[in-house]
């Protein structure tokens, strides 16, 4: 079986728990997508009455090219429920999100959530969370910042591509993070370092799916 089966799975199955006039935060990546598409199709076939909000352009874009209402999210407080992939979650619930380099939006609308539900195979579940953490840095600091990421014991390594914000997106090799908590308060003081892809305490559910089906963990 392929992964992206089990990415339909565990997206199918969340997007289960959206109801009528729900506000809906939608991530962005591969399993999202699949969410994007199955509620377009809800939307068509059982009349479900959303609005949704993106956490990226082509997020947003994608939503509307399914049918689903989509409002600004400058203008939204809060939305009702998130839903949104990770790249790798431990059994806390602690995730390296930002893939696809949309966690500085991702965050803000995981943060702005009364619920956020993380759809992801199992291939994304890790005892401890070791892959690159992915930063979003503005351009003007960004030596000042990679110097600070390499103090810290990270190696930086810049992707060629901008994020929505057009900020510099920027990999950063820890090895594996013994206390994430620690390196999250540390990162959220660096001047310039405008987010990065530790979800430490966002997600309220995870939908996991593999081959024999889809498991769901509060
Ligand atoms: C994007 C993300 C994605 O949720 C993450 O990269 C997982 O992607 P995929 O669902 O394609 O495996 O954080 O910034």
């Amino acid at each position: 079986m392929m992964i992206g089966d089990s990415k339909k799975k565990a997206a199918e199955a969340a997007i289960a728990e959206v109801t009528d006039d729900m506000l809906v935060g939608l991530g962005t990546g591969s399993t999202a997508a699949f969410a994007i598409a199955g509620l377009g199709r809800r939307i068509r076939e059982e009349g479900l009455r959303i609005t949704a909000a993106g956490t990226s352009l082509a997020t947003e874009a994608a939503a509307r090219a399914a049918g689903i209402p989509v409002l600004a999210f400058d203008d939204l407080a809060a939305v009702d429920l998130c839903i949104d992939g990770a790249d790798e979650i431990d059994p806390a619930f602690r995730a390296i999100k930002g893939g696809g380099g949309a966690m500085l939006r991702e965050k803000i609308v995981a943060s702005a959530a009364r619920r956020m539900i993380c759809i992801v195979d199992a291939s994304k579940q890790v005892p401890q969370l070791i892959r690159p953490l992915p930063i979003e840095v503005l351009p003007f600091a960004h030596a000042f910042v990679a110097r600070e990421i390499r103090a810290l014991g990270g190696e930086p390594v810049a992707r060629p591509t901008l994020s929505d914000q057009h900020n510099l997106l920027i990999d950063c090799d820890f090895g594996p993070i013994g206390d994430p908590q620690a390196l999250a308060r540390i990162l959220d003081m660096i001047p310039g370092l405008l987010g990065h892809g530790l979800f430490l305490s966002e997600i309220d559910t995870i939908y996991v799916g593999d081959e024999a089906g889809v498991e769901r963990h509060e």
